[in-house]
C-alpha cells in the first residue's frame, strides 16, 4: 500500500537542507528551556518536536498548511457551547480513544472505558431502580440490568449510574431545539450493587457531519456513522469513576467501523429480543410492542489503580 507521495526517509534532502530544519527545530525547542513548570516544559518540546517531525516527513506545501490553518479556523467558527468541533475532530482522529487507552491502563477485570462524546449532561433526572430513562423518546423499549462490582467481586451499592442514548431517529435530547429531556437519566445501585432500568435499544446514528470534520471524513471516504451504543458513567466512593458505553452484537456497524474507534469486544453485548405479548421483567405492559433486554455487568477498578 502507498502511503505517503513524501521522499522516503530524507534521502532526498541535501545534508545543508537538513542541517537548516534541524536547526530550527533546536532553536524552537530551546524558547521553552525556562519553562517553570517542568510538566508544560516537557508538553511543549516534545509537541515541537513531534510537530517539525511531521512537517519535514511529508514535505508539507504551503498550499496545504494554509488549507490546514483554514480548516481549524471553521472549526473554531463552529464551535460554541453546544457544539465542539474539536472534541470532534480528536475523536475521529482516535486521539480521544488514544488518552482514554493511555489514562485507563487495564486493571484485572475491571471494565474497559470508552469515549465519552460530547452529549452528556449533568443533572439528569434521578430514577428509581426499574425506571424509565426514554422521557417520551422514539425506540423499542431495552431492559437493562446487571450488577456493579469491584474488581474482588463484592457488590458496590449506592454508585451512581448516569445513562444516556439517541433516539430511534439517532438524535440525542440536546441536538432538538425545543428543551426536552430524553433518553437520559441517572440511578443508584441497591444494597447488593445491583440496577435495571428501562432504556431504548440503540441505533446506529451518525456523529455530526455538517462542518469541517463531517467534510474531512467525506473527502477520505469515511463514514461518520457510530455503531449502536448506550453510554454509561458510573462513580462510586474509592472506586476508579467508569466512561463507556455498551455496543449491540450483530449491529453490521461493529464490521463496517465505528466513526470513533469507540469499539471494544468486551463491551459488545447481547441485546435479546422479545416478540410482542413475551411478559416483561417488571409485569410493564407493553401491548403489542416487541422490546428487547440487555445485561452489563461492571466491574470498577480501584481509584488509585
Ligand atoms: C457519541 O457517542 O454520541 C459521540 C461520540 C463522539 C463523537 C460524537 C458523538
Ligand atoms: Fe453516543
Amino acid at each position: 500500500m502507498t502511503e505517503t507521495t513524501a521522499p522516503a526517509g530524507r534521502s532526498g534532502i541535501s545534508a545543508e537542507q537538513q542541517a537548516v530544519e534541524q536547526q530550527l527545530v533546536d532553536t524552537v525547542i530551546a524558547s521553552f528551556d525556562k519553562t517553570e513548570d517542568p510538566r508544560l516544559k516537557f508538553l511543549m518540546q516534545s509537541l515541537t518536536r513531534h510537530l517539525h517531525a511531521f512537517i519535514r516527513e511529508v514535505r508539507l506545501t504551503e498550499d496545504e498548511w494554509n488549507k490546514g490553518i483554514e480548516f481549524l479556523t471553521n472549526a473554531g467558527h463552529i464551535t460554541d457551547d453546544k457544539r465542539q468541533e474539536f472534541i470532534l475532530l480528536s475523536d475521529v482522529l482516535g486521539a480521544s480513544m488514544q488518552t482514554i487507552a493511555v489514562n485507563n491502563e487495564t486493571v484485572g477485570n475491571a471494565t474497559e472505558a470508552t469515549v465519552f462524546g460530547p452529549f452528556f449532561v449533568n443533572d439528569a433526572p434521578e430514577i428509581p431502580i426499574g425506571g424509565d430513562i426514554a422521557g417520551g423518546a422514539a425506540g423499542q423499549p431495552c431492559w437493562v440490568e446487571g450488577t456493579v462490582t469491584d474488581t474482588n467481586g463484592n457488590p458496590v451499592p449506592n454508585a451512581r449510574i448516569e445513562v444516556w442514548e439517541a433516539d430511534d431517529d439517532g438524535f440525542y435530547d440536546v441536538q432538538y431545539t425545543d428543551g426536552r429531556v430524553a433518553g437520559r437519566a441517572h440511578l443508584y445501585t441497591d444494597q447488593d450493587g445491583k440496577y435495571r432500568f428501562w432504556g431504548l435499544t440503540p441505533t446506529p446514528y451518525p456523529i455530526p457531519h455538517d462542518g469541517p470534520v463531517g467534510q474531512m471524513l467525506e473527502a477520505v471516504g469515511r463514514s461518520p456513522v457510530r455503531a449502536s451504543h448506550l453510554h454509561f458513567m458510573v462513580t462510586a466512593e474509592n472506586l476508579r469513576t467508569l466512561v463507556t458505553h455498551i455496543f449491540v452484537e450483530g449491529d453490521p456497524q461493529i464490521e463496517i467501523g465505528d466513526s470513533v474507534f469507540g469499539v471494544k469486544d468486551s463491551l459488545i453485548k447481547k441485546f435479546d429480543q422479545q416478540p410482542a405479548g413475551t411478559p416483561t421483567p417488571d409485569g410493564r405492559d407493553l401491548g403489542n410492542q416487541t422490546w428487547a433486554r440487555t445485561r452489563f455487568d461492571i466491574v470498577l477498578a480501584p481509584a488509585d489503580a
